[in-house]
């Protein structure tokens, strides 16, 4: 006999039949007279996380809502994360009263806005983002994946067939939206603690959002512990499962047995792309043996890139 209870699956499932963590998240966005809009989210992912020309985030919302209108209409959007305090939250509730104007809203919210960063990169007109965020993913809506500049904004009141699968309307009150990430701006303390190596006591207090709610309130935890579970290291490789790999990477370089032995704690999977990423630097620089030496050299070229 099963240890589990079978629940309905039924409309917002994460709401209602499950409790599920999600984080909380303070959209802005740009309204009909220029000004920045606030609204909250928490059905908010990464989506593109490697292997692309870019990074993203989606963004699942009401397609009446003000941010879903904005975005179709100008594109821009920045994700705000801000800690946990409890008139954050209260405010961030109040910022997620579905049918309030922007104008309305904005003219009693609490929270300040500042200028972010992307604009000044690309001169696009941005919208500001809120001071007391300790991050946040300045982005821009990737309208042409599946046609989605198809989509119009303007249909408050339902949207008709046919919809998209992943991008833009994608049924009659909803909305996703894949947002490339232009910039992450952070707080200088945890851009502090990420360049120097986080600690427990470096990690900001984030507003977890519990999913399952009723019709009088949001759970969430203000996550004030943190713990650390150390990766597992007794799966290092031998030495000759590199050497194997190392031999049949490029023909014009070799890789010494110090060098060698440097990888062996690179999970099997990720081995051939990091002795392709040493062969690379190696091509580049006219070196054809990699030793301990040259492992040095690329391991502070990269540390220095992650710095920057
Ligand atoms: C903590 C929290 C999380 C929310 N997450 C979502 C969400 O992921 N998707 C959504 O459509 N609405 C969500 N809502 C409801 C929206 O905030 C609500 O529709 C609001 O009207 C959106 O504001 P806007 O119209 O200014 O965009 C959430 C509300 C709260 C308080």
């Amino acid at each position: 006999m099963s240890s589990f209870k079978d629940l309905r699956i039924v409309d917002n499932f994460y709401q209602t039949s499950s409790f599920f963590p999600m984080p909380t998240i303070l959209v802005s966005t740009i309204d009909d007279h220029g000004n920045t809009s606030l609204g909250a989210y928490s059905l908010c992912f990464p989506y593109y996380v490697a292997g692309k020309s870019y990074y993203a985030m989606i963004l699942e919302c009401r397609n009446s809502s003000n941010t879903a209108q904005n975005i179709l209409k100008r594109g821009k959007a920045a994700l705000n994360f801000l800690p946990h305090h409890k008139t954050y939250f209260k405010e961030t509730v109040r910022l997620g009263y579905p049918g309030d104007s922007s104008l309305d809203k904005m003219s009693k919210t609490s929270l300040h806005l500042e200028e972010g960063l992307a604009g000044i990169d690309d001169q696009s007109k941005r919208p500001k983002v809120v001071t007391e965020a300790f991050q946040v993913f300045e982005c821009t809506w990737v309208s042409e994946l599946e046609h989605a500049d198809e989509c119009q904004a303007g249909q408050l009141e339902g949207y008709d067939p046919p919809f998209k699968d992943f991008n833009g309307i994608t049924s009659k009150f909803g909305a996703h939206f894949i947002l490339k990430i232009d910039k992450i701006i952070m707080k200088e303390k945890y851009h502090q603690a990420i360049i120097d190596g986080v600690k427990a006591k470096s990690f900001p207090k984030i507003p977890v959002d519990y999913g399952y709610r009723d019709n009088t309130h949001f759970w969430y935890t203000p996550s004030t512990k943190y713990f650390s579970e150390p990766i597992p290291t007794k799966k290092a490789m031998d030495i000759s499962t590199v050497r194997f790999a190392a031999d049949r990477t490029d023909p014009n370089i070799t890789f010494t047995d110090d060098a060698c032995e440097r990888l062996v704690k690179v999970p099997r999977i990720f081995l051939k792309a990091a002795l392709e990423s040493c062969a690379k630097w190696a091509r580049e620089n006219d070196v054809t043996e990699i030793t301990s030496k040259e492992m040095d050299i690329i391991n502070d070229k990269r540390n220095k890139e992650k710095k920057s």
